[in-house]
């Protein structure tokens, strides 16, 4: 069930929504080589606790900190680490979830580390472009796959990319997680009919492989690789669905 927001409702995630893009922003501007990715989580576990707020992640399903580094050919769920050092060439997906006054908010973005190659760099654009487009699309009484699914898996596939098919986005906001399961690559069988007051995330994982296999580190039970080793690259919004279209909750003011 697909729960319709109060405005009550929408204010306090619209509030924590923001704070996740203001820590977002916040740790980003320390991304750069030789810091390691714990060094990130604890910048973003800092400024969301400084600020009021709750990282959602941290024992969240027993995963053990505050964000989520996902590095390269690291598609998502990274588990931060001290001895994970970042190297100019990589790119870098945060991915920030705050709990504020009881509400959900939940954003993430791919970074690159120094200089990237051109193929790095063009994969974070192109993804980042899909989530843009999937955003615009959105309209109460359209249907969510042909906002979501179909234009992110027909705009990357003209560059050989592969949108990820086992994780997805979500409903959120008075929980982490919650209905519907947003599938970014056409899905014929969605039956969710947009409405103002809907609250979810969009967050393309998109790889650079005519592959969108995954798995799942068998060690630490979260880590999630592309198959081959190609690189991934994420963004993360979450929208509402306003009257007359949409409203991105996860922009810094
Ligand atoms: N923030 C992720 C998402 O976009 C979920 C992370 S779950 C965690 O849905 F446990 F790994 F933090
Ligand atoms: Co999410
Ligand atoms: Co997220």
């Amino acid at each position: 069930m697909v729960i319709i927001k109060t405005s009550q409702q929408i204010e306090g995630i619209r509030k924590s929504s923001q704070l996740a893009a203001a820590t977002l922003n916040h740790t980003a501007s320390f991304i750069a080589p030789g810091i390691s990715t714990e060094k990130l989580n604890q910048i973003a576990h800092q400024f969301i606790i400084d600020h009021g707020a709750i990282p959602a992640p941290l024992n969240y399903l027993g995963y053990p900190k505050s964000i989520c580094t996902s590095v390269n050919n690291v598609v998502c769920h990274g588990i931060p680490s001290s001895t994970e050092i970042l190297q100019e060439g990589d790119i870098i997906n945060l991915d920030i979830t705050t709990i504020l006054n009881g509400y959900y908010g939940d954003t993430s973005a791919t970074y690159p580390v120094g200089k990237i190659s051109k193929e790095a760099s063009l994969l974070i654009d192109r993804t980042k472009n899909s989530l843009k487009l999937a955003i615009n699309s959105l309209k109460p009484n359209k249907n969510l796959n042909d906002c979501v699914g179909k234009v992110i898996e027909k705009y990357v596939k003209q560059f050989g990319y592969s949108p990820v098919k086992d994780l997805g986005g979500h409903g959120v906001g008075i929980e982490f997680h919650e209905d519907p399961f947003v599938f970014h690559f056409d899905y014929s069988y969605e039956k969710t009919i947009l409405k103002p007051g809907m609250i979810f995330t969009i967050e393309p994982m998109i790889n650079a492989s005519t592959s969108w296999r995954i798995n799942i580190d068998k060690k630490d039970g979260w880590t999630v690789r592309t198959i081959d080793g190609a690189l991934s690259c994420q963004f993360e919004h979450t929208v509402l669905i306003t009257p007359t279209g949409f409203e991105i909750l996860t922009t810094e003011v």
